[in-house]
């Protein structure tokens, strides 16, 4: 077990390099299983949730091979249909496997997936829509299995807009027979990035980022080369950790547009923000001011994982906020830890309000999750004193090289083996 130490206090100043983003590069991992072709994935991040998706790709038969900052992975030997519990558990994104692995084998055999623990995670909207490409799902002692003879295309209405299902259909219904449109899709970023690898690799896919995707079946596809885009949350964690701590930061190879709705807060609180193509710098000398409420939503609605980090800055801002979650249930474990931390929060259902405190003060705290985790980082580097961090493997599912990156910027963190 690891732990982050942190000597708070220290304005951040420095440019920081995005990674790719985590939520592209999980499904994109997926997409690898439907060609027998070689796809090489650039400036791969080193993060735990990718090392366990690898795993997994490794247990089917696919070989990947790290060359320098990009992965390849050459899927002509899978000979694997099944994803056992033990790999599964691990990482909650193994269930997009289900779309490639059925187009590849007629057949999918995966253990009820892990994942972050912030609230029931069901599956049913991604196993409702591959029945509607003709799969067949029985469940059985924790697995869900799968057979099609041949997938083919057809309409599906998502009930909502659920970012890992549409991705799973869209996998699903790329090598079908005919057409799918998926309606009410989700509209994030990351599900645009999937629909350009897919095209990409030859396949026809058009609507993604809108609410209705389009999936014109096609036989065979090929390798490539990809860039994806970068990774909006860790910018937004940075972002947020910079206007806590004060200081002035630049983050390169970004989208502002992506994050506009964590712009449009901070700008709220008092922060200065200037936009130049895809940079973005964030200045903040002060106290920021409490933003009256921040309410996640799906895209391009404020992003639920930075809703951590925007309670632990609306924390220590002057005045009241209240901070609703409407995606997961049990998104406010990291609460009694910032609580231990000096601030004022009380949670009500899905509301957390918050009084401002003037500053955080240090405690050894628990990461429950992983922006959690990063929420509690984010308020050590602003606090008063020393603070640990305790059981980082959290926070390793989804940024690469945290402490180093902070640490250029002028944090005082460092890791530590318990
Ligand atoms: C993805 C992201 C995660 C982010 C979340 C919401 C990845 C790898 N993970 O997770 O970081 O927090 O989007 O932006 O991309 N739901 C159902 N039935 C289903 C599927 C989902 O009821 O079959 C519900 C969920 O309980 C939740 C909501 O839909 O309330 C959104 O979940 P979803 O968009 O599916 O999140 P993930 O794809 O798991």
């Amino acid at each position: 077990m690891e732990k982050y130490i942190i000597n708070g206090g220290n304005k951040l100043y420095g440019g920081v390099e995005i990674q790719a983003a985590k939520n592209s590069v999980l499904p994109i991992l997926a997409a690898t299983v439907l060609t027998d072709d070689k796809v090489s994935i650039l400036k791969i991040p080193e993060i735990s949730d990718v090392k366990n998706m690898i795993k997994i790709l490794s247990r089917l038969g696919c070989r990947a091979v790290y060359d320098g900052g990009s992965l390849t992975v050459d899927s002509s030997c899978a000979d694997c249909f099944e994803i056992p519990s033990e790999l599964a558990h691990e990482l909650r994104s193994s269930v997009f496997l289900l779309g490639s692995v059925i187009s590849r084998f007629h057949m999918a055999k995966i253990a009820y997936p892990g994942g972050c623990d912030i609230g029931l995670r069901p599956v049913d909207l991604h196993l409702t829509g591959l029945k509607r490409l003709g799969v067949q799902i029985t469940e059985e002692n924790g697995y869900i299995i799968c057979k099609c003879e041949n997938l083919k295309g057809n309409e599906i209405m998502l009930d909502c807009p659920s970012v890992g299902a549409t991705e799973n259909i869209m996998l699903a219904a790329v090598k079908a027979d005919g057409i799918t449109v998926i309606k009410n899709a989700a509209r994030e970023p990351e599900i645009e990035d999937l629909q350009r690898l897919l095209n990409c690799m030859g396949a026809k896919v058009r609507g993604a980022g809108s609410s209705s995707i389009t999936i014109e079946g096609v036989k065979k596809l090929h390798g490539c080369e990809f860039l994806p885009i970068a990774d909006r949350i860790e910018a937004g964690t940075f972002l947020v950790a910079a206007a806590m701590c004060g200081g002035e930061i630049e983050l390169n190879r970004v989208c502002a547009e992506n994050i506009s709705s964590l712009l449009h807060k901070l700008r709220e609180n008092g922060c200065k923000i200037i936009v130049n193509n895809d940079k973005i710098i964030l200045e903040n000398h002060r106290r920021l001011t409490s933003v009256k409420s921040v309410e996640t939503q799906p895209y391009p609605g404020f992003p639920t994982d930075l809703q951590a980090q925007m309670t632990a800055l609306c924390c220590i801002c002057r005045g009241n906020s209240i901070i609703t979650e409407n995606l997961f249930e049990t998104r406010f474990k990291y609460v009694p830890e910032l609580r231990k931390m000096g601030a004022d929060i009380t949670v009500i259902n899905r509301n957390a309000f918050v009084r401002g405190v003037d500053r955080f003060k240090g405690a050894t705290v628990l990461a429950h999750d992983l922006r959690g985790g990063a929420a509690l980082v984010c308020a050590a580097l602003s606090a008063d004193g020393r603070s640990e961090v305790l059981d980082i493997s959290h926070i390793d599912r989804g940024y690469g090289s945290f402490e180093y990156k902070l640490r250029q910027l002028g944090g005082d963190i460092v890791r530590v083996s318990v």
